[in-house]
């Protein structure tokens, strides 16, 4: 039976009370915090950094999953492991040397994961599997939280899974941008396992009635 994990993304929490809305969300049953990092360079919005990680470490036990949409990459690697990063994964675009970025994440202790935007081949995949332990799929295009799911992700999570299937290895499929209860399914029907969701919790009052509509959702497939 597959494991699915919800990961919300902190990027529609409440800045001024991160501390107690982390919690908040791992009480309501989050797996992992999803933190998103935008540099106004590969993507046109300005986020969080490695200060921001540290700060909300010690209130959570879960993995935090760094979502990096910054170029370069490679120089905020070891900040983000120092910071108690669990997960960091990158865009294949915005690094020069891909292979050495995956090198870089697991020689600092994390997980390694690449991203794949609306309209990035995956034949980045072709040559890095075994270097992998995340395949994110975007269903938006990068830089905000609030947009609206994008259909044609379904035809790539599904063929990430059979690649992920395929190669024999545990790696995470998750996928980012518009999930919503009446969505979710539909993703992890495709094979998607991990599931981030930002407007969709955190822009709720209660984090758990739309955990567990998720989960419920989640039960049927
Ligand atoms: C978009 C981010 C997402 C975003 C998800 O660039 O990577 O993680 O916060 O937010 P929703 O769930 O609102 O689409
Ligand atoms: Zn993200």
């Amino acid at each position: 039976m597959t494991t699915y994990r919800i990961a919300p993304s902190i990027l529609s929490a409440d800045f001024a009370r991160l501390g107690e809305e982390v919690r908040d969300v791992v009480a309501a049953g989050a797996d992992i915090i999803h933190f998103d990092v935008m540099d106004n360079h590969y993507v046109p919005n300005l986020t969080i950094g490695p200060l921001v990680c540290e700060a909300i470490r010690p209130h959570v036990q879960v993995p935090i999953d760094v979502h990096l949409m910054v170029k370069p990459v490679d120089r905020l690697i070891p900040d983000f492991a120092k910071a108690g990063a669990n997960i960091i994964s990158f865009h294949p675009e915005a690094s020069e040397h891909v292979d050495r970025t995956l090198q870089l994440i697991r020689d600092h202790g994390c997980k390694a994961g690449l991203v794949f935007n609306p309209t990035t081949p995956l034949h980045h995949l072709e040559h890095v599997m075994d270097k992998l332990d995340l395949i994110l799929v975007m269903s938006v295009n990068p830089g905000f939280g609030g947009q609206s799911f994008i259909p044609e992700a379904l035809k790539k999570i599904a063929a990430v899974r059979r690649l992920i299937d395929a190669s024999g290895r545990e790696i995470m499929l998750e996928v980012d941008g518009g999930i919503k209860p009446d969505n979710i399914a539909a993703a992890a029907d495709a094979g998607a396992d991990t599931f981030v969701a930002g407007s969709a919790i955190f822009g709720k009052p209660d984090y758990k009635a739309v955990i567990d509509a998720m989960r419920v959702q989640l039960s049927r497939v």
